[in-house]
């Protein structure tokens, strides 16, 4: 007897990235490129993209408002001039859907206390001998209910956040297997190759470090930071291994597949100054950012347009996460509030 195919399942990708700071190489490369990547229409493409700056999320670390609300701006304008197109993918801000904290409780009553001792954000606070609050501690179970409030199937995410995906899984598959089936289960996407961006002192390049070049930096602190990447004193003759130096790293996220090989061959034969590699830097990482900077300088010149796209942003995805919200409620016995809205 023929059966019926079951109708291919949609792909809702969904990430978020908090607003602690300017966005540095790193969250471009490791992060937001790859958002951009899985817009619909792009060319890795989900059916569906949602975006959101995790501003809730921020509140664990940056205490002062006018710099958090500072933070949330610059990262709404820094997303949409990086090209996160809000005609094909939701961009909203995380404190705007409150469906998410709910949600958030419903699955802190079924998160056993040894799991978040283990995850990884509190767990070297501790060891660091730092005073750490139940935001903190409580930290996987917000990432778990953004995740599960827009029923997302594929996070992609950064290897430290790989983790906070497995709980958001065990935390679904508890509440399902008490409940029935209620949440998607998501899968983590990590960033093709891992690659990790070295900062300006060769270390992961994090704003904890200091160590950053942010994507929308001004031309003369640009070229400042470039000419401090650290280098070592080996002679201007000696031949070099380009795989081993953070500058030549720095320079191949920017360059051509053609420039990279030239590069790494004038690396290996020896003869040139480090000062000549920060110059071609400096032009490359200036040439790629360019069309995204004069397309921020537009947004922010227009407020309107920006609190326009996070409310378009924000009233789609409470729509979502209410009707996941509702049937959670009804399924562990919340009888009260709006019906639940049959389909994913
Ligand atoms: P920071 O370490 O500067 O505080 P975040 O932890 O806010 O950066 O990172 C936000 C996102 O950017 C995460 O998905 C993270 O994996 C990615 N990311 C941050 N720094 C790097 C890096 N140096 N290389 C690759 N990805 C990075
Ligand atoms: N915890 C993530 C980070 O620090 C940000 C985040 C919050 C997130 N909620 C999320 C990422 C949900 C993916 C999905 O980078």
């Amino acid at each position: 007897m023929p059966t019926e195919a079951s109708p291919p399942r949609l792909t809702r990708a969904l990430s978020g990235i908090q607003p602690t700071g300017r966005f540095h190489w790193g969250n471009y490369f490791g992060a937001i490129r790859q958002y951009i990547d899985l817009q619909p229409g792009a060319h890795q493409a989900a059916d569906e993209a949602y975006y959101f700056i995790a501003d809730l999320h921020a509140l664990t670390t940056v205490r002062d408002p006018p710099v958090l609300r500072g933070f949330v701006r610059d990262a709404a304008l820094d997303l949409v001039a990086l090209g996160l197109d809000p005609d094909r993918a939701l961009l909203f801000v995380q404190s705007d859907v409150p469906e998410v904290t709910q949600l958030a409780w419903l699955l802190m009553t079924v998160t056993p206390m040894g799991l978040l001792e283990r995850c990884h954000a509190y767990k070297d606070k501790k060891t660091r001998g730092l005073p750490a609050d139940a935001g903190l501690f409580t930290y996987p179970v917000l990432m778990a209910a953004d995740i599960l409030a827009y029923d997302a199937t594929v996070v992609p995410v950064g290897e430290d956040q790989v983790q906070h995906i497995e709980v958001c899984r065990d935390l679904a598959g508890t509440f399902n297997h008490l409940y029935g089936d209620v949440f998607t289960l998501p899968c983590p996407r990590l960033v093709e190759g891992g690659a990790k961006v070295p900062g300006t002192d060769g270390q992961k390049m994090s704003k904890s470090y200091q160590n950053t070049i942010e994507v929308f930096e001004e031309p003369a602190a640009l070229k400042k930071k470039i000419m401090r990447i650290t280098t070592d004193s080996r002679p201007v003759d000696e031949p070099k291994e380009p795989a081993d130096d953070h500058l030549f790293q720095l320079f191949a996220l920017f360059a051509d597949a053609a420039d990279r090989e030239a590069m790494a061959d004038l690396y290996r034969r020896g003869g040139f100054g480090y000062g000549e590699v920060k110059q071609r830097l400096l032009a490359e990482a200036g040439r790629f950012f360019a069309e995204a900077q004069a397309r921020r300088a537009g947004l922010a010149a227009d407020p309107e347009r920006i609190e326009a796209i996070l409310a378009a942003g924000a009233a789609r995805a409470r729509a979502k996460a209410g009707a996941v919200l509702a049937r959670a409620s009804r399924a562990c016995g919340l009888d009260h509030g709006p019906p639940p809205v049959t389909g994913r």
